[in-house]
Order: C-alpha cells, then structure tokens, then sequence
C-alpha cells in the first residue's frame, strides 16, 4: 500500500515509517522538521520520499496526500508546557492543520488514522478510564487534540477516521526521542544525578512502548473498524516516584530523587482501559516497562 506519515520525522512517525517500509508499504513523509528531525529517519532516508510542507499550508498538503491509500496523521506540537505560552500556535497546528488533513482524505475517501491522546480525558475519576469517559481536557495542548476529535466525529461520518488515544510513548532510543519523563530520568541517571520529580511523585501514569503503539497503528489502518476513538496504552499505571527507582534500580547508582515544583496542567491519574483496542484491533502491547529500562542498562 501507497502510505504517507504527517508527523513522519519525529519520534512515533519516524518508527511507523521503519516498519511499515519492513512490511513492503511505500511511503512518503510530511514534515516541517520544527520538532522533528531528518536524523530519525537516517537509515530510510533513501526508502522514502520527504516533504518538507507545513500542515498549515492546506493547498500544498492536498497536492502530496493525493491519491494516497491512507493517512497516518501524526504531525502535532506536543508539549504540555509550552502550549500554554503558544496557545494560538498550537490551535493552528493541532487544529487547523488536522483540518486540512481530513478535508485533503475527504476529497480522496482516503482512510485517516490520527494520533489523538490520552489528554483528552483530563483528571478523570474513572480509572482505568473507557474511550466512553467524560472529556475534558487539563490543559491547552488536550484541548487541541479534543477538538481535532470533535473534526473527525464530523469528518468521519463520511469515510473512515480512526482517533488513537496515545497513553504515555517511550522508546527506543532514550536520549533522542522518548516519553519527556523517561528522557530526562536516564539522562540524570547515566549522568550520575538524582532524577528530579515534578510535585510528589504519586502521579499514576501509563507507559506504552513505541513499537507496540506502532503495531495498534498500523492495525487501526488495516482493520475494518469504521471512525472510532481507540484508547492505546499499557493499560497498567506506573507512578512517577516508581518509575525514577526503576532507573536508580537498573543503573545501579547510589541516588536519591529530588522533588521540584509541579507545572501547571498536569494530570493526576492516567491508566487506559485498552479492552477496546484489544476487541477492535486484536492488539495487546507486548513490551513490558521494567525489563525495557533494565535492558537500558544492560551491556
Ligand atoms: N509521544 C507521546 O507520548 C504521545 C502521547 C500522546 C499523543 N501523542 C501524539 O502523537 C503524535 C506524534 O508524537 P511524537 O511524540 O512523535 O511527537 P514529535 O514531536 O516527535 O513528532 C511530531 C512531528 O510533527 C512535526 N510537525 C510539527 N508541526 C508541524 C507542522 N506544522 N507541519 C508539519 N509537521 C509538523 C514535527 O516536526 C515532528 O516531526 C503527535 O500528534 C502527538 O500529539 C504522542
């Protein structure tokens, strides 16, 4: 099949585009490399087609999603932080950019699977928490990717648009792309410096490993489910102060965390209820976060 990534130079793009080329599937990529990098895509760069395009520019992204046999739409501005201080930025990316995705797809009917997240939810109660569950996002960068969803409900009345609920990514290589949390816990522990934790440490979250959200992805373009909003996660919760023993645990260093101030917008609470992939997509992530930080540290 003819694919193209939006998104494809980051870090769930630039995995996607690696094993969906395994697979046999052409495939071009759409980026505008402002978070992304080229270097991600190093050892496909001469199995792929690049785009250097903005997804902002609407007549340009038709031009190239054209005649495509579907879209993985994953180019997004992602962090929590600075959407507070580029809110505007952030609509016209998260928004107005997967705007003009779906209305490049309608004009084709070309399946759209779209990288949604697990902040759509917000501080929820219900944990694990249902694709059913109240949405109401905790900061701006959730409340980008609710309205992108709000689009695809309307767009996907009239072909196939398949929101992912992306939980907690990490993986593969911890330094250069990886869950922010997971990063900056291995960079302090190989650099023999306590992990710094942002408030108490009690913050439950659900860790996924990327090549299994790569496996729930390319199922969610090949499966015949319909437009539908898929919880993808660990289903399992990891606190914060947990996760930072892991790394003191595995790289073997004589450290202690240290506590800072807690930003602004983050949520308590996050655990998906992945029954839903594992009925639709017949998925279930594989990859297990101890041994994937133990094998970190293994020579
Ligand atoms: N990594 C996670 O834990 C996680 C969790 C939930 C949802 N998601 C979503 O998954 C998707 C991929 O996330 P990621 O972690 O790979 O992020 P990433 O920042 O590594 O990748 C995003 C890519 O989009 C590109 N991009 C940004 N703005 C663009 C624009 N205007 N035009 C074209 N390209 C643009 C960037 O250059 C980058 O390569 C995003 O939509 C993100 O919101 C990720």
């Amino acid at each position: 099949m003819d694919y193209i990534i939006t998104g494809g130079a980051g870090f769930i793009g630039s995995h996607l585009a690696r094993v969906l080329l395994q697979q046999g599937h052409t495939v071009d990529v759409v980026d505008n490399l402002s978070t992304g990098n080229l270097l991600n895509l190093s050892e496909i760069k001469n199995n792929i087609k690049f785009h250097n395009i903005d997804i902002r520019n609407g007549a340009n992204l038709k031009k190239v999603l054209a005649g495509k046999g579907g879209i993985f739409h994953h180019a997004a501005l992602t962090s929590v932080i600075q959407s507070y201080q580029k809110e505007q930025e952030y609509k016209d990316v998260n928004v107005d950019g997967t705007k003009n995705v779906f209305e490049a797809a309608r004009d084709t009917g070309t399946k759209v699977v779209f990288a949604s997240s697990s902040g759509v939810y917000g501080n929820t109660n219900t944990v694990p928490t249902p694709e059913s569950a109240k949405l109401k996002p905790a900061n701006p960068y959730g409340a980008t990717k609710l309205e992108a969803e709000i689009m695809a409900q309307k767009y996907g009345k009239e072909f196939d648009i398949v929101g992912l609920r992306y939980y907690n990514v990490y993986g593969n290589n911890p330094t250069r792309s990886s869950s922010g949390v997971i990063s900056r816990f291995y960079q302090n522990t190989i650099e023999n410096k306590p992990p710094i934790i942002d408030g108490d440490g009690a913050q439950l979250r659900d860790f996924v490993f990327v090549g299994d959200v790569v496996q729930a992805t390319i199922s969610a373009m090949e499966k015949d489910t319909g437009s539908a909003f898929i919880n993808i996660g660990s289903g399992t919760a990891t606190s914060i102060l947990d996760l930072a023993n892991l790394f003191i645990k595995h790289s073997k260093k004589n450290l202690e965390s240290i506590f800072q101030k807690e930003p602004e917008g983050n949520v308590r609470t996050s655990q998906a209820d992945i029954s839903l992939a594992k009925r639709l997509l017949g998925w279930q992530p594989e990859t297990k976060l101890e041994e994937w930080i133990e094998s970190l540290f293994t020579p």
